[in-house]
């Protein structure tokens, strides 16, 4: 009743009655109005006022299940969400629950990772309070080759999802570097993992984890010069949840784009759009040696097309090779 209440809240223009909420509950005014102490303990700041009802004024920058439950605007993606003050991780959690059988779209969401996974065997560190580490769980019927695509639909969302905030808190500049980090002028925001659990044709479930450097003020020594967060770039702390409802709903979208087809033709165009390399000298680094090239666009595979020096355009797959520019990073 507390998600929904605090829907109802944040919806509604102005005032919601305490009969009306009752009614709708079917509860007692005191039932009603412990919910509202508690949501005032946990930091909203709600205003109740004789004869009017209650109006929400602020929330706090929490991602507790009913915040998010309040704020989500989609059919599955995020539907069932599991929050953690704190976990190992929440791709994990989110391989575990798919193997026990959890539903398409599961969200995982932790304040803290212990044991946080980056791509190539990294580790993500993952501090309390400052950033969103979520995971979600895909049962697509696709075969298992197509399946990291789904790593770049995911960075689209968060691209746009992240976009779709950006007013809010007057940040500005996101764009993907392929295939799957996001940056924000020029230094990373955010990390996206990608696991499966496969038989030889067929996907069990894939998990699909992602790490927003948020809030986040401090990084350790080997990233200081790389990455950032969304209030180093805007000066502003930004609230995670809303962030994390907008990334569910163009992911909602997204995947279903890519289903029709089991490929990028759908996204190409969006992807190709926020593609920082779009157009830019890059260094391919493949196991044999790194060589210099000009990036294009992708793919309906998710393949970075380039054109090599001696002018002959070929199409790198990301198993195989990393990108960055000539210059450094990006
Ligand atoms: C990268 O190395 O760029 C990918 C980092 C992915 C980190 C996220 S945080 C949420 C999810 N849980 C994990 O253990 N890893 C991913």
């Amino acid at each position: 009743m507390k998600a929904e209440i605090l829907k109802l809240l944040r919806e509604a223009d102005g005032y919601v009655s305490g009969q009306q909420l009752c009614e709708k509950f079917g509860v007692s005014r005191t039932a009603v109005w412990k919910v509202i102490r508690q949501l005032q303990e946990e930091g909203y700041q709600v205003e109740a006022v004789r004869n009017k009802g209650y109006r929400i004024i602020d929330s706090p920058d929490v991602m507790t299940r009913e915040e998010l439950e309040s704020l989500m605007q989609t059919r599955w993606a995020g539907q069932k969400i599991v929050y953690y003050d704190e976990t190992d991780s929440t791709n994990l959690r989110i391989k575990q629950l798919g193997d026990e059988g959890a539903a398409h779209g599961t969200l995982a969401v932790a304040d803290r990772q212990t044991a946080g996974r980056g791509r190539r065997g990294r580790s993500w560190e993952s501090p309390a309070g400052s950033s969103i580490y979520m995971s979600i769980l895909l049962r697509p019927q696709i075969p298992p080759d197509k399946a990291p695509m789904l790593t770049l639909v995911m960075a689209c969302s968060v691209a746009e999802g992240l976009q779709d905030c950006a007013e809010t808190y007057g940040y500005s500049g996101i764009k993907i570097k392929w295939p799957n980090d996001i940056i924000i002028n020029g230094k990373k925001l955010v990390g996206i993992l990608t696991e499966m659990s496969t038989q030889i044709d067929y996907i069990n479930h894939v998990t699909v984890g992602v790490g927003i450097n948020v809030n986040r003020t401090e990084f350790p020594e080997e990233i200081r010069e790389t990455a950032t967060s969304l209030r180093l770039e805007c000066g502003r702390v930004v609230k995670r949840a809303p962030i994390i409802a907008a990334i569910m709903k163009r992911l909602e979208a997204n995947y279903e784009t890519f289903l029709e087809t089991q490929d990028l033709s759908g996204l190409m165009e969006r992807y190709s759009e926020l593609l920082v390399n779009r157009d830019r000298d890059v260094l391919i680094l493949s196991p044999e040696g790194s060589y210099p090239a000009h990036a294009l666009g992708i793919n309906e595979q998710g393949e970075l097309l380039v054109r090599r020096e001696d002018g002959s355009e070929e199409a790198v797959y990301a198993g195989e090779v990393s990108v960055r520019g000539v210059y450094g990073y990006v």
